[in-house]
């Protein structure tokens, strides 16, 4: 493939709304600001939609678990891989009275024992061992296990589904972004460092933020522009816009023309670490990763940056060349959300230039995720006043009135089929 060819128009793939037949330009403001909404969103959306949770290989072994809270749904949930290598997950709940009976965040266990009576369960669910168990005729073993919770896993990446039966599967609720995303090579950057952060501003400020390069220029300017906005582009317009039921795809690009300013700069990107600065050495020993993947940067833009992926309700991710970031973005309340970021790369660091290399991205990464928390922070507060009954969604912001669409869907008890296939 030809990287440098200078032939894509990019004006021709600046994708507007209205050819995405998205006229939904005003929003009103108390999706944002009202308790109600965010209790339908737990019902409709929350306990509907397949969740992402982990990575399968954050429990390798047979024995292995994770334990893993879910703000938005107050739950509090087991992901344990079987003796048998299946891995499945339960509410953190003993049958006898409710007690949370795993307490690390993760471990290796063949039995989980309550700590309160000793109940004790396998790590297939399943109830083992009653003390006293005459004291308890009522209760049949096979049917007091652990109750389980659904769960499947897409290219590595662990999904639960909270309502009693799904109403669709993964892959049907994926609607081919997995199609689109077949064979990318998550699974080579296993290694991740976390930035998470709380702040009072409704969750789907946070989706919107990262659904849009117009504010990049303006709010990031210390931070991103430099090295990201091209000459031609100057709004960054996302480009190449595809839809997947409610998830979508688009292409960001960067400046090709920005160079390092310090030589720690160039060194710290030099290192393994993930950025979207083409390491054209990597692209030539084909250790390119997400680069050479089909799916991605489908127009072959010269200045690809990285390929924005949003999988609904609250997910981003962006695979560069070396890696890739994960943000997850759950609703605490009408007004508080918690942003959580992984910066997934290929080993841990293995000497202190690359423990340096990762601080120096930790830190580039925190400050331009608090710029966008700053934002909606303060969106929260100009839209609770009630001096705006609305917020305006641009032709240059096809995704938000995207998002908005599926989301409106979904609290009317829709949403879940492709579009495609409903339409038919
Ligand atoms: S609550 Fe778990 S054994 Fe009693
Ligand atoms: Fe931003």
């Amino acid at each position: 493939m030809d990287r440098h060819c200078p032939m894509v128009d990019i004006k021709q793939h600046m994708t507007r709304a209205r050819e995405l037949g998205l006229d939904n330009g005003q929003v009103p403001a108390e999706y944002y600001t009202s308790p109600e909404y965010f209790d339908r969103e737990k019902e409709m959306i929350f306990r509907r939609a397949w969740l992402m949770v982990g990575r399968e290989d954050e429990v390798v072994r047979p024995g292995d678990y994770i334990v893993r809270e879910l703000p938005t749904l107050d739950a509090s949930v087991i992901i344990a891989r079987g003796k048998d290598g299946v891995v499945r997950a339960f509410h953190n709940a003993c049958s006898h009275r409710g007690v949370a009976l795993a307490c690390q965040e993760r471990g290796n266990a063949l039995t989980f024992r309550c700590p309160y009576h000793a109940w004790t369960y396998g790590n297939d669910g399943a109830l083992r061992a009653i003390p006293a168990e005459q004291d308890f005729p009522h209760v049949d073993k096979s049917k007091n296990g652990l109750t389980p919770i659904h769960l499947d896993i897409w290219s590595g990446f662990v999904f639960l589904n909270f309502a009693p039966e799904p109403e669709v599967t993964l892959h049907e609720f994926l609607a081919g972004l997995d199609d689109m995303l077949e064979g990318a090579p998550f699974e080579d950057f296993p290694f991740h460092a976390d930035v998470t952060a709380e702040i009072d501003a409704n969750w789907k400020f946070m989706v919107n933020a990262f659904n849009e390069g117009y504010h990049v220029a303006i709010l990031h300017q210390k931070t991103l522009r430099p090295m990201v906005i091209p000459s031609e582009n100057p709004h960054l317009h996302y480009l190449d816009i595809r839809s997947f039921g409610p998830h979508s795809s688009a292409t960001v690009q960067r400046n090709f023309d920005w160079a390092p300013s310090t030589p720690t700069l160039s060194w710290v990107i030099s290192q393994m670490l993930p950025t979207s600065v083409p390491d054209k050495e990597a692209i030539a020993e084909g250790r390119a990763g997400f680069y050479e993947h089909p799916g991605i940067n489908r127009l072959k833009i010269p200045n690809f940056g990285t390929e924005t992926i949003t999988i609904f309700p609250n997910i981003s991710i962006q695979p560069l060349a070396n890696g890739y970031l994960f943000y997850q973005f759950w609703p605490l309340s009408h007004n508080r959300m918690r942003t959580e970021v992984r910066i997934y790369s290929r080993a841990a660091p293995q000497n202190l230039r690359e423990e340096f290399a990762l601080a120096n991205t930790l830190a580039a990464t925190r400050d331009v995720v608090s710029e966008d928390l700053a934002m909606c922070r303060m969106q929260q507060v100009g839209m609770t006043g009630g001096g705006k009954s609305h917020q305006n969604f641009g032709q240059n912001e096809p995704l938000l009135r995207m998002f908005t669409r599926d989301y409106e869907a979904y609290l009317a008890g829709g949403g879940m089929k492709p579009l495609a296939a409903a339409a038919e």
